[in-house]
């Protein structure tokens, strides 16, 4: 599987940290125990890969802005491990069929949370409700986590509200735009959705066994990229702010965001969502397996469920459904 564990990365980590400045060879020797022709060996793979690293005779070694490449030893290496986060353990491929079917075969083998998978393109990726969710190649970041939260079963619905507030720090922090949660699983922006989850949870008993937490944002996407039944209704991070993303700069952004927000008691997660939430307070028509519903959305209980409260002023919890402002 993934073998950056056998790999040092601590000169790409170093390069990144420098942002583009040049850092000496005796520097980075020094620190990754090598000598300066190792260091150029060990470089040359990323050379090779298309990091325009720079080797000056006097200066030393660069690292400037990358294209949209990525590879799992720059995410390990811009994602130092937290001493009580989860170890990120990244798989980057180039296709898949969906990287949450990939994510729950690992984690059915036993994979450990932190084991995360990107593809740069799906031929099946799914939505949420038996929905396709379109992967064109290298537009989207299409990425599975594996988490094995102590949670009850009955607070899977805390996965939810949280992985949706860590995509919006995560978009936040990269394009200074932030997007509103609709409930349950989409972000939006201007209206049009930007991104969308969906969470696969297994039981064991009351507890759950893991949880896979699937993220499509659309980052690089034009109009003619989306299918003509979703152009009107989607957006992407390019057509929002006119600039072109790297993949990579979001996952490591959604890496920190989950980092940060595992470790928050969820009351503040809540108080996150409630200040990003597109219907909170609103008028809402919920579609839900058990027909309609209707009410004012008024907030979420300690699960993460959706509180309703509904004309005659009874408050009932709703844990799924499809949205919309009436
Ligand atoms: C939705 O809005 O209905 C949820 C969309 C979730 C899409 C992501 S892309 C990565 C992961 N793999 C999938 O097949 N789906 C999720």
């Amino acid at each position: 599987m993934s073998f950056f564990r056998n790999r040092d990365v601590t000169i790409l980590r170093l390069l990144f940290a420098a942002k583009s400045n040049f850092i000496p060879r005796s520097k980075l020797a020094q620190a990754a125990g090598m000598s300066s022709s190792e260091i150029e060996l060990a470089l040359s793979t990323y050379v090779d890969a298309g990091y325009p690293i720079e080797i000056h005779p006097q200066r030393g070694i660069s690292l400037k802005e990358p294209s949209d490449i990525w590879c799992a030893e720059e995410i390990v290496a811009r994602c130092p491990a937290q001493k009580n986060g989860p170890i990120w353990d990244p798989l980057i491929l180039s296709k898949t069929s969906s990287t949450n079917d990939v994510a729950r075969e690992q984690a059915s083998k036993g994979a450990k949370a932190g084991f995360l998978v990107a593809a740069a393109r799906q031929t099946k990726g799914r939505g949420r409700l038996g929905r396709s969710w379109e992967s064109p190649p290298e537009r989207g970041l299409y990425v599975s986590l594996l988490l094995r939260p102590s949670l009850s079963v009955a607070q899977a619905g805390q996965l939810t509200i949280l992985s949706s507030v860590a995509m919006v720090d995560a978009i936040e922090a990269v394009s200074c735009l932030r997007p509103q949660i609709k409930w349950p699983n989409d972000l939006m922006i201007g209206g049009r959705k930007l991104a969308g989850l969906l969470i696969e949870t297994e039981p064991k008993g009351s507890r759950l066994a893991f949880a896979v937490i699937g993220m499509g944002i659309n980052v690089r996407h034009d109009a003619e990229d989306f299918s003509p039944e979703v152009r009107s209704l989607a957006t992407s991070l390019y057509l929002a702010t006119g600039h072109l993303y790297r993949r990579a700069d979001l996952l490591v952004a959604l890496l920190h965001a989950f980092e940060k927000r595992l470790s928050n008691p969820f009351a503040e997660v809540r108080e996150a969502w409630a200040a990003s939430s597109l219907t909170l307070g609103q008028q809402v028509t919920l579609t839900t397996v058990r027909g309609r519903k209707y009410g004012q959305a008024v907030g979420l209980d300690e699960s993460g469920a959706l509180l309703l409260r509904g004309d005659s002023g009874e408050v009932e919890t709703v844990t799924a459904g499809d949205m919309q402002a009436v």
